[in-house]
């Protein structure tokens, strides 16, 4: 079983995260972290970033890799992962960008960058510690319903529902892409530690699903649960459909060291 941690606000829950990671980069100063984009993880980042300045903690050697690209995207658009990335994740945290990759979606050959994806993310020696939210129809990075367990890095095609959901980001509905570049859920299983955050009544069902539902392709959450190593943080919303909700409490509070995920 997964560890659940509920707490009362995501930004608690954010807080929590980002004070395991930053320990956890402090004491592998070349640790490989994969990092989702979306509302969810905003937070995060930003606790992160505070620890990390607090502690004065070096983060030249971290390396970073992004779960998902939207296809054809024009370079500079501010809603390309590349550029949320950079925004969220490389600027704050003080990465060096020459570390941090992203699937390259205006690739010419965007199948053939999906494939060198996979492989870079080897030649980095697999990531460590992988953050990932959840969509409201379960899907992770941008691994829809029916997407195989074992899948790897790879052209998608979003569902709409997806599409609509992140129509919020765009000044234009229409300007969402239909395709993007995800890793598979085979490629994120293999990061040694899963953290999935999930936020807000709307999360709630695809929370569900992933912690306490058959392990389906049809809610690609769920394939946490074949994973070793996972923690999810959710707040109250996002938590009041997991029917163990006392149980994950009861053991998250006896834990012998509370600290460590
Ligand atoms: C997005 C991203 C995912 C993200 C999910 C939830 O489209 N591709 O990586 O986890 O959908 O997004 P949000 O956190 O904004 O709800």
């Amino acid at each position: 079983m997964a560890e659940v941690v509920l707490t009362r606000t995501a930004d608690e829950a954010s807080a929590l995260a980002a004070a395991h990671v930053a320990r956890e980069i402090a004491a592998r100063p070349r640790l490989v972290l994969g990092v989702a984009t979306g509302s969810t993880p905003e937070g995060f980042y930003r606790h992160l970033a505070r620890c990390l300045a607090a502690e004065g903690t070096d983060t030249s050697g971290v390396r970073a890799f992004a779960l998902d690209e939207y296809v054809g995207l024009p370079a500079d658009h501010p809603e390309s992962y590349a550029a949320v990335i950079d925004r969220t994740v490389t600027m704050p945290l003080g990465l060096d960008p020459a570390h941090v990759h992203v699937p390259d979606g205006r690739a010419a050959d965007p199948f053939a960058a999906a494939v060198a994806y996979d492989r870079a993310i080897d030649a980095a020696g697999g990531v460590d510690i992988q953050i990932l939210g959840i969509g409201r129809n379960g899907h992770i990075g941008f691994n829809e319903p029916g997407s195989s367990l074992g899948s790897r890095t790879r052209v998608k095609t979003l569902a709409a529902s997806t599409r609509d959901a992140n129509a919020r980001f765009f000044t234009d509905p229409r300007d969402v892409p239909v395709h993007c570049i995800t890793q598979g859920i085979g490629t994120i299983r293999e990061a040694r530690h899963l953290i999935l955050l999930a936020f807000g009544a709307d999360k709630s069902t695809a929370l569900a699903g992933a912690v306490e539902g058959p392990v389906s392709a049809s809610l690609p959450g769920s394939a946490i649960q074949l994973h070793p190593h996972v923690t999810v943080l959710a707040d109250e919303d996002a938590a009041q459909k997991l029917t163990q909700a006392e149980a994950y409490r009861e053991a998250w509070a006896l834990k012998p060291a509370a600290q460590s995920f």
